[in-house]
């Protein structure tokens, strides 16, 4: 379906072109002037100096061109030369019927659809999910709704972090305290244990400790080094260490992720790319792409054009170790092979831009990937407190994301029962999805490259522009129309009307706008505009719900007009918060 847009700017170039006019000069936009009229076209002006005539005189030769319009009810040329537009009332009634038969709300899919994977998440295995995780999380699972709403086949992998020296730290550790294990049993030849050695919460606490006391000795270090080597190559009592690792920490994540609403079609990491490895550095040698700087194996990737140096891709240290950009590389060889994408996309902290470029420009020149894949990093800022310092608990350490999670909803909770009289229960049920809601839209009405401050106050309060007040108008709009059908009418195919006052048509041109801003935030992948939208259209709504007796209007037809518009404007904000990644409960 065409926007509103496209159609008011198709109506405009009829008239340019009736008017004797080119065509091109009939660009329409929103007005910036709301009080004076719905769109403008200042095309006008721009046409004035290829034709060498005032502007005001070709703004009157449109206007002229467009008294019979179906799609416009006034069309005025003021000065200097703007054409001012507004939308006829019948024609955008007309308009929002189409659009709520039609399918996905009339956002049109993806003509060629395409493979595009979506690497985020990104969490380390046996490390605590912190709130550094959680942007990439949020950010991530919207922008793969986004993508996969337009028609397009969306891989999301969470690429874990499960490959590496936090692997021996822990291994070197268990062996400390537990060295009667099997594991550490080079004559052992029997079956492991299916038990794992460790908890959960011992799996947390282990690494932290090993990690600080590596720091401090060097003996230590060494050890955790040369467990991580021999676990790399195969030894069999660490292999089966690393399978509980994974085990008992995927399980943990899944549980977290689960909570959180993200959802990947794959848990791969690290670990299942190495076996591509040894073929790839086979390959970059071969083929000369590689060469040896101090022991260490490189591909050169810097370009004239860099004003910043961009150093030399680390294919190998000198001790033959693989390191972050190997396995990154080695990971686009597997996509390449099991998914051939069309595009990858990383959601990844922007800290790590460099390392990206130099992945990218390595996977293209030695044709790791084919030429016409698109990779693109979309690096997001630091989630950071009050004090403009990367978030901490109170105590000054890293935030766990379980905690900050239950922070917010007592928050909520306590903001839930303060107003209603709902039951304790259904109470505690409802902070839950909109506790989710204030974090995930706190987060993503921010551009996702900038810093941003998390503020649990700002973040739960239901008026403003968050979550919880986006969720109170949806939760405001079911009951209306709920409250509709119970008193006996049925709410199911009823047409929208033509507006007869400013603000129902306000919340008409809003709802009107949903294809247009979905392909906007779909080509800019940037679920900020999204937000940006749904609080527009929760604004609009509220205004016109305070000016109007909604339930209490005695003309029936008219009242099936509003009922009829509520439903659209409902499923257009449940639509949207869906591709954000949150939902709205039944009452709050
Ligand atoms: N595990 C990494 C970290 O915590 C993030 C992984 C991002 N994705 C990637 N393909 N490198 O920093």
């Amino acid at each position: 379906m065409k926007t509103l847009l496209n159609l008011i700017t198709m109506e405009m170039e009829q008239a340019f072109q009736a008017a004797g006019y080119d065509a091109v000069y009939a660009k329409v936009t929103l007005s910036n002037r709301p009080d004076l009229c719905e769109y403008q076209c200042n095309g006008a002006m721009a046409a004035a100096k290829a034709y060498k005539k005032a502007p005001l005189m070709i703004a009157e030769d449109i206007v002229a061109h467009l008294q019979e319009s179906q799609c416009l009810c006034s069309a005025e040329a003021v000065r200097p030369g703007f054409i001012n537009l507004k939308v006829d009332p019948m024609f955008a009634a007309g308009f929002l019927n189409e659009m709520a038969q039609a399918e996905n709300l009339g956002v049109e899919k993806e003509k060629e659809p395409k493979t595009v994977m979506l690497d985020y998440g990104g969490p380390n295995v046996a490390k605590p999910l912190h709130v550094g995780h959680l942007r990439s999380a949020i950010i991530g699972e919207s922008i793969k709704r986004i993508i996969r709403f337009k028609g397009n086949r969306v891989i999301g992998d969470i690429h874990l972090g499960d490959w590496g020296y936090q692997m021996g730290l822990i291994i070197t550790e268990l062996e400390a305290r537990k060295p009667q294990l099997p594991y550490f049993d080079e004559e052992f030849t029997g079956e492991y244990p299916k038990e794992p050695p460790f908890t959960i919460g011992e799996l947390e606490e282990i690494y932290p400790t090993a990690s600080a006391y590596a720091k401090e000795h060097e003996e230590y270090r060494e050890k955790a080094l040369h467990a991580t080597y021999l676990l790399q190559s195969g030894h069999r009592g660490y292999r089966a260490i690393w399978q509980h690792i994974m085990n008992v920490s995927v399980s943990d994540l899944k549980k977290n992720y689960g909570i959180l609403k993200v959802d990947f079609d794959l848990w791969k990491g690290e670990a299942d790319v190495q076996k591509y490895i040894p073929e790839m550095v086979e390959m970059l040698k071969d083929k000369g792409f590689a060469h040896y700087d101090e022991g260490a194996l490189v591909v050169d990737v810097a370009e004239e054009s860099d004003n910043k140096a961009v150093p030399p891709c680390m294919i190998l240290k000198s001790d033959g170790a693989a390191l972050y950009d190997t396995t990154d590389l080695a990971t686009l060889v597997e996509r390449e092979e099991l998914y051939s994408p069309d595009k990858i996309i990383y959601v990844v902290d922007k800290r790590q831009e460099l390392h990206f470029v130099q992945v990218f420009r390595c996977a293209k020149k030695t044709g790791i990937v084919r030429p016409d894949v698109e990779l693109k990093y979309l690096g997001f800022g630091t989630m950071n407190g009050k004090d403009g310092k990367p978030f901490k608990t109170r105590e000054g350490g890293v935030m766990r994301l379980e905690n900050l999670l239950r922070e917010i909803e007592e928050e909520m909770l306590k903001k839930i029962m303060d107003n209603r009289t709902v039951d304790t229960e259904e109470a505690r049920a409802t902070a839950k999805i909109v506790g989710l809601a204030a974090v995930k839209y706190g987060d993503l009405s921010n551009q996702a490259s900038k810093d941003y401050i998390f503020d649990v106050d700002r973040f739960t309060s239901f008026e403003g522009n968050t979550g919880p007040y986006i969720l109170y108008t949806i939760v405001r709009i079911k009951s209306i129309l709920n409250k509709y059908e119970e008193s006996g009418n049925h709410a199911e195919g009823l047409l929208i009307r033509e507006a007869c006052k400013e603000c129902e048509k306000a919340l008409m041109l809003e709802t009107a706008k949903f294809n247009e801003i979905i392909d906007t935030v779909y080509e800019e992948i940037a679920p900020h505009k999204l937000c940006a939208y749904i609080y527009d259209v929760a604004n609009a709504f509220n205004k016109f719900y305070h000016e109007t007796r909604i339930l209490a209007e005695e003309d029936a037809q008219k009242k099936a007009g509003y009922i009829a518009l509520l439903q659209l404007t409902q499923q257009v904000l449940e639509t949207c918060i869906d591709l954000l990644g949150f939902e709205a409960p039944e009452r709050m």
